[in-house]
C-alpha cells in the first residue's frame, strides 16, 4: 500500500493526494470516472461549493449512470461535497437525426439503445434523477430550476445535434457551473470519427460560437495514472468558464496543481 501511495503522490507532482486509500487507488488505477468525480469535488471544495451536479447525457441501460452513483457516494463520503446525479435520455433511443453525415447515419439509426425505463428507475438510488425527453427540451427546463453547480459532465449521445443541445447546459443565462468542469466524450476515438461530425464537431462548434466557456482536452490526466495508456483518458476534457475565471482574485497561495 505504501508503494502505491508513493506512486500516486509522485504522479501528482510530489503533492500527496488528498483523500483516503480507497479513493486514491480508484483515482490512480481505474477508469476515468472516479478521476472525474474526485476532481469535480476537489474543484468544488476550492470554490467553496458544498454541492455539485454530475451529468450523464445519454443513459441507455444506465450502466454508466449506476457507476456514477457508486463513485458519487464514495467521493461524497470522503470530501463532504454533496453530489447529485442526473441522467438525460429520450427513453426511446436515438431520436430523429440531422439527415446528413454529421450524425453518422452509417453507425446509428432512430430507436437504437431503447431504454427499459421502469427497470432502470428501480435500480437507481435516491441520489439520481432521470430526466426523460429530448435534451433539446429537458436541458432548457433543467437549467430554469438549477440549484447546484455543474460539477462534471459525461456526454454519450452519439449525435452531433444532440451533443450541441446538451452543451447548452454551459451557455444558458441561468447556468451554474464550477470554473472548471471535468468532461468525458465517449464517441470521439472510433475509426469512423472525424472532427467534422458527431461529438468532435460539437466541441469545435461550441468553442467557435461562444466566448464565455471553452472546452479543451484535460491536459494532465494521463500523467497522474498508473495506466497512462488507458484509451479512456484521451476522451477526457475540461470546460473552462473563462468569464468566471477572469473575475477571480487569488486570496491565498497556490495549492496543489491538480
Ligand atoms: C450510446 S447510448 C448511451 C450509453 C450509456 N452512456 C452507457 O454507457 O451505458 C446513447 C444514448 O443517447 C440517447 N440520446 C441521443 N440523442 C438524444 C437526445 N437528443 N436527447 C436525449 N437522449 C438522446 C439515446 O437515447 C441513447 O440511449
Amino acid at each position: 500500500m505504501r508503494v502505491i501511495q508513493h506512486f500516486c503522490a509522485s504522479r501528482n507532482n510530489g503533492h500527496s493526494l488528498f483523500y483516503s486509500n480507497e479513493v486514491q487507488l480508484e483515482y490512480c488505477f481505474s477508469s476515468s470516472l472516479p478521476a472525474r468525480v474526485l476532481t469535480a469535488a476537489h474543484q468544488a471544495d476550492q470554490e467553496g461549493a458544498s454541492e455539485i451536479a454530475a451529468f450523464e447525457f445519454g443513459v441507455d441501460r444506465g450502466d454508466e449512470l449506476l457507476c456514477l452513483e457508486k463513485y458519487a457516494a464514495m467521493v461524497e463520503r470522503e470530501t463532504g461535497v454533496r453530489i447529485a446525479a442526473y441522467g438525460f435520455d429520450t427513453g426511446k433511443g436515438i431520436p430523429l437525426m440531422s439527415g446528413d453525415y454529421r450524425d453518422h447515419p452509417d453507425q446509428w439509426r432512430v430507436g437504437n439503445y431503447l431504454m427499459d425505463e421502469k427497470l432502470l428507475r428501480k435500480r437507481l438510488s435516491g441520489r439520481t434523477t432521470l430526466l426523460i425527453g429530448n435534451v433539446a427540451q429537458t436541458v432548457l427546463e433543467f437549467v430554469r430550476n438549477i440549484r447546484s453547480h455543474a460539477g462534471f459532465v459525461a456526454l454519450d449521445l452519439d449525435l452531433y445535434l444532440s451533443a450541441m443541445d446538451a452543451l447548452r447546459i454551459f451557455l444558458l443565462a441561468r447556468r451554474k457551473m464550477l470554473r472548471r468542469v471535468p468532461m468525458y466524450f465517449d464517441n470521439i476515438d472510433f475509426f469512423f470519427n472525424h472532427k467534422f461530425a458527431g461529438e468532435l464537431l460539437a466541441i469545435d462548434q461550441f468553442n467557435l460560437t461562444n466566448k464565455q466557456v471553452k472546452i479543451d482536452r484535460w491536459r494532465v490526466i494521463a500523467k497522474r495514472r498508473v495506466f497512462p495508456e488507458s484509451p479512456r483518458l484521451s476522451k477526457m476534457f475540461v470546460a473552462h468558464d473563462l468569464a468566471a475565471i477572469s473575475k477571480v482574485a487569488l486570496g491565498r497561495l497556490p495549492t496543489s496543481l491538480i
